[in-house]
């Protein structure tokens, strides 16, 4: 069943970008295989093993009983009773990709359905912040949350939000808050976890927006993780990708013509990811700052959020050194669609790539 295929493997890089994309970001996993391991927690097929034993089990019980009263007083035994395929459906798929959270499930499987249930109202509507969570920014006299920026305009809204931040490895509510987050987003991106590693080095900044009815509540609507990286891969920008692929390269002959702007001495544009059709020369740039993560639950989208974020993180990321996109300070990790769309109207092309440790 195709929604019991294993993981995408994690990123690679290769330089044959029009064939086989190099960095995949691993393309969306079937949700069952995201949210259960193991093989027991997989949904059932749709005629669960044992039912389809009872049901073949019954047809053959039914067979026999007619088949031994039609031999009662040694009347001659009748040719075997044939069986009719009544229903044969091949020309519906049952991998269903929904259009709000983005997953792929298999329909009728039960426990497919009903996790991709779960996931999707995860990805409308964000999380409360409340009381507890501004309890426990106070630790030791100290406060480990800090409340970036506030009054945040939304497009069409007359609700202003504002934008808090503190480190991706925090523990106690808060950690434990973010890790949920985490997990949505990993879902919802076929992400595997940031590990302890890259939390360490790595800012969550949330976008938080008053509650509709509670006066003293919050709702998180985005969330930004920003991570300290080394370097990044700058992006080839749309116009000179048309020089740099011939026809030569799409008919897989791996050299570049000597024709082409690019000769044997200058790298080969690498692609990145599947959803996207973003190249890279692959020459590794000094760049401080990563965005691995970034997920603005659906009710939300559209309003700005994701670009207040993203303003946010790069200016604050590193203390008293604002970054600046333009100038190739930021880097995305194996953007999807939507992620690029953003990357280019906030980069205007400038932004990086990095890979990231999932
Ligand atoms: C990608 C995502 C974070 C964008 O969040 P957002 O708050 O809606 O983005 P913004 O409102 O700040 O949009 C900024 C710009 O990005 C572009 N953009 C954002 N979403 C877009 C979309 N669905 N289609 C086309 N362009 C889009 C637009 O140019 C937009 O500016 P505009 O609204 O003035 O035209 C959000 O759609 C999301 O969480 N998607 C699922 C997870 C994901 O793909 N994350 C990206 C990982 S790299």
């Amino acid at each position: 069943m195709p929604a019991l295929t294993p993981s995408s493997p994690p990123s690679t890089f290769s330089s044959s970008p029009p064939a086989t994309p190099a960095i995949s970001r691993p393309s969306k996993r079937p949700f069952s295989e995201v949210t259960s391991p193991s093989s027991e927690d997989r949904p059932s097929p749709l005629f669960p093993l044992a039912k389809r034993s009872k049901l073949s089990a019954k047809l053959s019980s039914t067979v026999k009983a007619k088949s031994s009263s039609n031999t009662k007083n040694g009347a001659p035994k009748p040719s075997q009773q044939k069986l009719t395929q009544l229903h044969f459906n091949i020309d519906q798929s049952i991998l269903r990709t929904c259009p709000i959270c983005d997953l792929s499930y298999t329909k009728g499987a039960s426990g497919d359905e009903a996790l991709h249930r779960t996931h999707c109202a995860k990805v409308q509507q964000g999380m409360e912040w409340g009381r507890e969570e501004e309890k426990d920014r106070i630790r030791n006299g100290e406060n480990v949350v800090t409340d970036v920026v506030t009054d945040v305009k939304l497009r069409g809204r007359k609700k202003k939000g504002r934008v808090i931040c503190f480190s991706a490895d925090i523990d106690g509510k808060i950690g434990a808050k973010l890790s949920i987050i985490l997990q949505t987003v990993n879902t919802a991106l076929s992400s595997s976890e940031l590990s302890p590693a890259a939390l360490q080095c790595s800012k969550g900044y949330l976008f938080l927006i008053p509650h509709d009815t509670m006066p003293n509540r919050e709702r998180i609507a985005g969330c930004v993780i920003a991570q300290r990286i080394t370097t990044a891969m700058a992006v080839v920008p749309p116009s000179v990708q048309g020089c740099l692929f011939t026809s030569t390269d799409l008919s897989n002959d791996l050299s570049l013509p000597s024709t082409t702007p690019t000769s044997s001495a200058t790298p080969r544009p690498v692609a990145v990811g599947s959803d996207s059709n973003i190249f890279c020369d692959p020459t590794p740039l000094p760049t401080p700052m990563g965005i691995s993560r970034m997920f603005v639950y659906s009710a939300y989208r559209r309003l700005g959020i994701a670009q207040a974020l993203l303003d946010t993180a790069a200016a604050t990321f590193i203390h008293g050194c604002p970054l600046d996109p333009l100038k190739g300070q930021v880097a995305f990790s194996q953007p999807t669609g939507t992620g690029q769309a953003v990357m280019e109207k906030w980069g205007k092309g400038a932004v990086r790539v990095f890979e990231d440790d999932d």
